[in-house]
């Protein structure tokens, strides 16, 4: 069953660019990871998440976002009513960097073309980036996250929203007024408050 209400043709470009992600060997990741990982949740959703890459559990699931700190996403997105299923989640590559180092600009050049398909696939209306390296690769900026974090970008015509990542917050246990955790409290509600704007009249995520 296609996953896209409207247009054969997209589901038909949906599965392909599944099954290239899978077969791929553009960048040195593809010689240790186990699996790739595509993304996950609904080819519908206004609002993709763009992780950095996949972590131990992602490369041994091939499913992003399922350790701790992809426990820690789900819980965030609850706090404001959004369940992981109804949006789509992804990275900025699909294939674990060895011992979790950040990718480097070549393996992010390589695989960047696959966001960029799911993305003209999927035509969210919001684009969250968790952590500095989707926010500073997909604004080419170089501003770190802290700097970016809560406010709204336009990239290419989608409103780009940087939020810390969750794994920041793991190592940042303080929920003081300032904090990472204070701070994201915040940005999650100013999310929320945009998708409501934006599906005003329709069905919410
Ligand atoms: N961290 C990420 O950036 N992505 C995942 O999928 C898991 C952890
Ligand atoms: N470094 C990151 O990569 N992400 C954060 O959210 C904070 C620091």
């Amino acid at each position: 069953m296609s996953v896209f209400a409207s247009g054969a043709d997209s589901g038909l470009a949906w599965e392909e660019l599944k099954k290239r992600v899978e077969n791929c060997s553009s960048c040195g990741l593809c010689s240790t990871r186990k699996k790739t990982v595509f993304g996950q949740g609904s080819a519908t959703s206004p609002i993709v998440f763009v992780g950095e890459g996949p972590g131990a559990d992602e490369d041994e699931q091939g499913i992003p976002f399922v350790g701790r700190a992809g426990k820690l996403l789900t819980r965030i997105l609850q706090s404001v009513g959004i369940e992981r299923e109804n949006v789509f989640i992804t990275n900025v590559v699909k294939c674990r960097p060895p011992q979790n180092r950040t990718p480097m600009a070549d393996e992010m050049m390589a695989c960047t073309p696959f966001l960029e398909a799911q993305l003209a696939l999927l035509r969210p209306k919001i684009v969250v980036c968790l952590g500095n390296t989707p926010a500073k690769w997909l604004l080419k900026s170089s501003e770190g996250i802290s700097a970016l974090r809560g406010r709204w970008f336009s990239w290419r015509g989608i409103d780009l929203f940087p939020m810390f990542h969750p794994s920041y917050l793991l190592r940042n246990e303080s929920k003081k007024k300032g904090s990472p955790k204070d701070l994201t409290w915040q940005d999650i509600n100013a999310l929320r408050s945009k998708l409501d704007d934006l599906t005003k009249g329709g069905p919410s995520a």
